[in-house]
């Protein structure tokens, strides 16, 4: 039976919204929207700018984009849209047209309204296309919350968009307000590149991109137990961030066909880019996913699935996403299919797995990880 969410209102100056977060969680107890949306939407309503033309950036679950409806939704997240046409849907508003993260907006614009991101790089990112898009006089609004907020981020407004004020803080969220001025556009190249040793190779990885400057332990520890998996035909890697994890599958010959899946637009966008520098002869191998993990995906079944699970829903460290994915991996792995992973030792996913796989076993932990290997039956 599916799960319908249970949402909650938010009293706006644009009118009573009910929203819920996307993906569903039984019990939740979080808001689909903070401090920082209903401070935005309080203080763009106050400016009263008639017929402006609004470009929304960063919306988490669609509170912004429903209130507002604004020109056009700037993101890099699947599961943001998810949450913004879910919201769309439930109160009756049109959809919001989406420009993802990977192509720079080009749509008319007086007004931004931006939820400053967690990683500064994909800021900087962001200020630098939004400093090519808009007029002189335009307005970036940028708010979030304080426990989330840099002390940098009034000085990154005021270097990549114009004169910057920060306003009192309320409801622990703040707003900056930058006006773009006649200054240059600041060229900055936000890609970063490392040396993969495993794959004898550099990886490049576009901002936004997890663990975008170096190999991350966990995958790394993943990479050293690639040799528990048989070779196959179809292998995935699911949650593929900068695609390492099935781009050394690749290199050690145990896929054939790799799909690479991730929520991230900039994500998949990296994959793609290191997939084709590093196999240029492989290209017809290679399928890209964007989507909310397997929930959409239509390809052909995988016989191996090999993954290093997000362990955090925005700025919140739990086993959630993770355990969504796990379940997802149980439904579209090929019968008597592997899935082999690496958890963070404090996520315990044993209980979820031994419910869903046979033949389930912890194969290897260190001080931080452990690697788990699990089969459909
Ligand atoms: C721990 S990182 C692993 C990245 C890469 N595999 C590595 O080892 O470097 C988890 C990845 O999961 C992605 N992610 C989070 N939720 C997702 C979802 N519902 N569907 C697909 N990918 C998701 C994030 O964008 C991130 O790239």
């Amino acid at each position: 039976m599916t799960q319908l969410p249970r949402p909650s209102q938010l009293h706006s100056p644009y009118g009573t919204f009910d929203l819920s977060r996307y993906p569903f969680r039984a019990g939740e107890t979080l808001l689909a929207w903070c401090g920082a949306d209903t401070l935005a939407l309080e203080e763009v309503h106050r400016r009263a700018i008639a017929g402006a033309r609004i470009l929304v950036v960063n919306d988490a679950h669609g509170a912004l984009c429903v209130a507002l409806q604004p020109q056009a939704l700037w993101t890099d997240s699947m599961l943001a849209v998810q949450a913004l046409r879910q919201n769309e849907r439930a109160n009756n508003r049109p959809q919001t047209p989406v420009i993802w993260s990977t192509d720079a907006p080009t749509v008319a614009v007086d007004l931004v309204v931006l939820r400053v991101p967690k990683q500064r790089v994909y800021l900087e990112y962001q200020l630098s296309e939004l400093a090519r898009l808009l007029p002189t006089g335009a307005i970036v609004l940028a708010a979030g919350m304080d426990k989330h907020l840099s002390p940098h981020t009034a000085a990154m407004l005021e270097r990549y968009i114009g004169p910057t004020e920060r306003l009192p803080g309320k409801r622990k969220a703040r707003l900056f307000i930058a006006v773009r001025d006649r200054r240059q556009v600041v060229e900055r190249d936000v890609s970063a590149t490392y040396y993969c040793a495993p794959l004898g190779a550099n990886l490049d990885n576009l901002p936004n991109v997890f663990s975008q400057d170096k190999l991350d332990a966990g995958t790394r520890f993943l990479l050293e137990h690639l040799h528990l998996a048989e070779p196959v035909e179809t292998a995935m890697d699911l949650a593929c961030g900068n695609g390492v994890i099935g781009l050394v599958a690749v290199k050690q010959g145990l896929a054939e066909n790799l799909v690479f899946c991730d929520e991230s637009a900039l994500a998949i966008a990296s994959a793609r880019r290191n997939a084709t520098t590093i196999f240029p002869q492989q290209s017809h191998s290679f399928q890209f996913h964007h989507g909310d993990g397997l929930a959409h995906y239509a390809g052909a079944a995988a016989q191996l699935i090999l993954c290093n699970p997000p362990f955090h829903q925005e700025h919140i460290v739990n086993e959630f996403a993770g355990r969504r994915l796990l379940q997802q991996c149980s439904e579209y792995l090929a019968p008597q299919g592997h899935l082999l992973l690496v958890a963070n030792r404090h996520l315990d996913y044993l209980p979820l797995l031994r419910c869903r796989f046979s033949d389930v076993k912890k194969c290897a932990s260190n001080a931080k990880f452990t690697i788990l290997s699990a089969r459909k039956g």
